[in-house]
């Protein structure tokens, strides 16, 4: 099976589903190894399937590049052949992406280009939009601009608030990135940037 790492940085249910799907061989991969950048809840999902986590704190670090050599040391060492963000909120820098090219995809919740950043489902409901959704992207240096894999959309209903929406992103993301990192690994890589 091909060898995940999965970086997270909150709840980590997108973590949660992952190893669920990883228990059947036919799926093709399997999680080696959870990074965080703080302790999280994403954590204890991967402690208590056995994988192992390690947690690389940015203020650890005395500088940015520094913390992102140290980030691609702690996913290095579990040989990964791809690497999934999910839910992890920091950007990833050159040396990171250098080390790892065209292996880190990333799900995010909004229709991008619409809605980059940290409070994607926020500033959807602040800009009053109709339409919301996922993407599963490959990761460049910028802010949710990489090349798109896939996209799911759900509606915005009258009355979401922030926690209703992001509810319903989930539940069409989850089984997105599921499917996808599947797809992804199961290929021998055509797709890829
Ligand atoms: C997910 O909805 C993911 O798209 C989002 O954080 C959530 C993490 O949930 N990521 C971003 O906003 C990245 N900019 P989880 O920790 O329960 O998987």
């Amino acid at each position: 099976p091909a060898r995940l790492v999965v970086l997270v940085s909150g709840t980590g249910s997108n973590l949660a589903a992952l190893l669920e799907a990883c228990q059947d061989p036919a799926y093709g991969a399997r999680v080696v190894g959870v990074v965080a950048d703080k302790d999280c809840a994403g954590l204890e999902h991967a402690r208590s399937a056995g994988v192992e986590t390690t947690v690389v704190a940015l203020r650890d670090y005395p500088a940015r590049g520094h913390w992102d050599v140290a980030l691609a040391e702690a996913v290095g060492v579990h040989d990964p052949d791809l690497i999934v963000c999910a839910g992890f909120m920091r950007l990833l820098g050159a040396a990171f992406l250098e080390r790892f090219p065209a292996m880190v995809v990333n799900t995010h919740p909004s229709l991008l280009p619409d809605f980059p950043g940290a409070h994607a489902v926020r500033d959807a409901l602040a800009a009053g939009a109709r339409r919301a959704g996922a993407t599963l992207f490959w990761v460049d240096e910028g802010v949710d601009t990489g090349q798109h894999i896939a996209q799911v959309e759900v509606p915005v209903l009258p009355g979401d608030d922030e926690e209703s929406l992001t509810a319903r992103i989930k539940a069409a993301e989850t089984p997105q990135l599921i499917e996808q990192v599947g797809l992804l690994v199961r290929s021998a890589g055509p797709g890829r940037p």
